[in-house]
């Protein structure tokens, strides 16, 4: 299974939605896709429909209590895409991991064996032991970046931790891509900051960049990835860009998937 952790110790910078309808591309191109939402907040869940309060398991029971992926997954009304929802306990794990055996392990021991072909980590805004486990969970970290003056401020902290996670827990793990979020066309400076961006990330920088998209903001609180509450607005159609210049960097024996 290919797992993607999708980080980025900034808050709203397009983590959640970028993970979202990443995923649900990925499903509607006949990949068995698992999202599962780490971050307390559960922007993931209630974004794709799902109320995590009202049900038994989530990412706390899988990563906390150890209980078998099967039982805290849900499925979603999107074909080929399960999740594993978050509920506010979650918060309360930063803390309770630090005592734990192998506390950055756990995500990873939770999802050895998952019979799907692609899993994407939505991770929380800190670089703490929530982000850690997907870190040491994922193959690939894909990091969303806002288009915005301060753009590459912080990127250098995330790098490190990245070195850090591959030197201790994880050599396998590299980042698949940068995604450029939140572009405005009419604002010269998202211009300069997306040149700076690839002058300095080159080739990681992914070439399709998802613009600032109302229809975006809006599907969560339909609680449909935009990718299904409006297939045909600009931001669908870079996210599934995106998608398809993702499985390009994915290795060769799943792009048949
Ligand atoms: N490309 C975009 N255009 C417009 N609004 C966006 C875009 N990407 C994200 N948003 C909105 O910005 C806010 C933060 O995005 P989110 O994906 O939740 O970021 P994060 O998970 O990094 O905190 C949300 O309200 C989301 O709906
Ligand atoms: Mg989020």
């Amino acid at each position: 299974m290919i797992t993607i952790a999708v980080a980025n110790q900034k808050g709203g910078v397009g983590k959640t939605t970028s993970a979202v309808n990443l995923a649900t591309a990925m499903a509607a191109m006949g990949w068995r896709t698992l999202l599962v939402d780490l971050d307390p907040q559960g922007n993931a869940s209630t974004g794709l429909g799902v109320n995590a309060e009202d049900r038994g398991n989530s990412s706390y029971e899988l990563l906390v209590d150890g209980i078998a992926l099967e039982e805290c997954v849900v499925s979603t009304a999107i074909p080929n895409l399960d999740l594993v929802p978050a509920k506010v306990d979650l918060s309360g794990a930063e803390i309770e991991l630090v005592e734990m055996h192998d506390r950055t392990g756990l995500l990873g021991a939770g999802l050895a064996g998952a019979g799907y072909d692609i899993c994407f980590i939505d991770c929380p805004p800190s670089l703490g032991l929530l982000t850690l486990n997907a870190l040491t969970a994922a193959n690939k970290l894909l990091v969303p970046l806002q288009c915005e003056f301060y753009a590459l401020e912080g990127l250098s902290q995330l790098l490190r931790t990245v070195e850090q996670v591959r030197e201790r827990f994880n050599p396998e793990m590299e980042i698949v891509g940068i995604a450029l979020t939140m572009f405005d066309r009419r604002n010269r400076l998202t211009d300069q900051v997306s040149d700076d961006v690839r002058g300095v990330l080159g080739k990681l920088v992914f070439e399709s960049v998802v613009p600032r998209n109302v229809r975006l903001s809006e599907a969560p609180s339909h609680g449909l990835p935009a990718i299904v509450y409006d297939h045909n607005c600009s931001g669908s159609r870079a996210y599934m860009d995106l998608a398809r210049e993702l499985i390009e960097r994915l290795p060769e024996r799943r792009k048949a998937a």
